[in-house]
């Protein structure tokens, strides 16, 4: 029997030597470790011994056990291992490998103009204000001059959710709820790029656009301020070699109340056909802050004064890229988005 249980011994250290997988290393085990194994068969033969016999063969037959137990969980640990390092090496992420379906993203056209002008207003020392689009009648209009039979009204005919909230028509109700906000002490430094609405649809309008309003209180403003201040935007919005001129104009709110045009970038001045042959551009609305708008709005007109101005974000796109159709901002046409990815 002991040649036996020896034989059994060094097959055993055979087959587990040569076992390379988990599974196998499994069939081996029941092999040799399990109830029905040889091993056991072996033990239920003890009775036959004599008692000297049985004692020594039972010393033995727990020796070689504990010995085939102790190398199998060792060679659980190696098959194991070896298993999961031929994972990993299955599983390895190239990184280096090029990305063909990423699409980087770029910023809006309307954005970058939004941007741009920021950037351009904050150099010069100014903050950002924001308001509602959803806006009181009483600061879309009354606390900028525009009572409610006035016939101003007409050119802002907007969307009215009752009869005191209107989507707003203009950025310049900014202006009364930054004044208002300051209980008549200066000085005001703002600009306040949004959307407004309109009942207005072509190629040039649309109801819904954006403007970037301004507005500067403080003691000793004048007119001298507002030019200088649109010619230093004129110029680094679309080139130094650009000039400003004011022309009289009407706004409730402003007096005197002027638009700014900037010589043509197309042509210098010459005339072509984005300037209509002027050589002058049309970029903004603009005029000192009207006295009845100061006062409504808290501040001592003897003490300070101000000018605003306000720009159409997207008329200052088209110019500068040379954009036929306000729609185009709208309709997130990839192909146009694209073109400003540098912006
Ligand atoms: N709110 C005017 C409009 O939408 C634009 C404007 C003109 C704003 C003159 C101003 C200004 O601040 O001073 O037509």
């Amino acid at each position: 029997m002991k040649e036996k249980l020896q034989e059994l011994y060094s097959r055993a250290i055979t087959d587990i030597e040569q076992v390379n997988d988990f599974n196998s290393l499994q069939n081996v085990r029941n092999t040799y470790l399990s109830k029905k194994s040889e091993l056991n068969g072996l033990m239920s033969k003890m009775r036959d011994l004599s008692p000297d016999e049985r004692a020594s063969f039972g010393q033995l037959i727990n020796k070689i056990k504990s010995e085939l137990t102790e190398k199998i969980e060792n060679k659980r640990k190696e098959v194991e291992e070896k298993e999961l390092q031929e994972k990993l090496m299955k599983e390895v992420i190239d990184f280096t490998e090029p990305n063909t379906t990423f699409k980087k993203g770029s910023k809006h056209p309307f954005n970058a103009v939004v941007d741009q002008v920021c950037e351009i207003f904050i150099g010069m020392g100014y903050n950002i204000a924001e308001g509602p689009e959803v806006e009181l009648d009483h600061f879309n209009f009354e606390l900028l001059n525009v009572p409610k039979d006035h016939p101003a009204r007409d050119m802002q005919d907007t969307f009215f959710i009752d009869e005191n909230h209107l989507m707003r028509s203009q950025t310049s109700p900014v202006q009364a709820h930054v004044m208002l906000s300051k209980n008549g002490e200066g000085p005001i430094k703002i600009i306040s790029p949004g959307k407004v609405y309109r009942r207005d649809d072509d190629a040039t309008h649309s109801h819904q656009f954006g403007q970037i309003e301004g507005l500067v209180i403080d003691k000793n403003v004048n007119m001298g301020n507002l030019l200088s201040t649109l010619e230093l935007f004129a110029r680094s919005m679309f080139g130094e070699k650009r000039e400003v001129r004011m022309r009289s104009s009407y706004f409730p709110f402003t007096e005197p109340s002027v638009e700014a045009d900037i010589s043509c970038f197309e042509c210098g001045g010459k005339g072509c056909s984005l300037c209509k042959g002027t050589g002058w551009i049309e970029i903004l609305g603009a005029g000192m802050v009207h006295p009845h708008v100061l006062e409504m709005c808290g501040f001592d007109t003897k003490e300070y004064q101000g000018f605003a101005f306000g720009i159409g974000i997207e008329r200052v796109g088209m110019l500068k890229y040379g954009i036929d159709d306000i729609r185009r901002f709208y309709t997130n046409d990839i192909r146009f988005n694209k073109q400003f990815d540098k912006e």
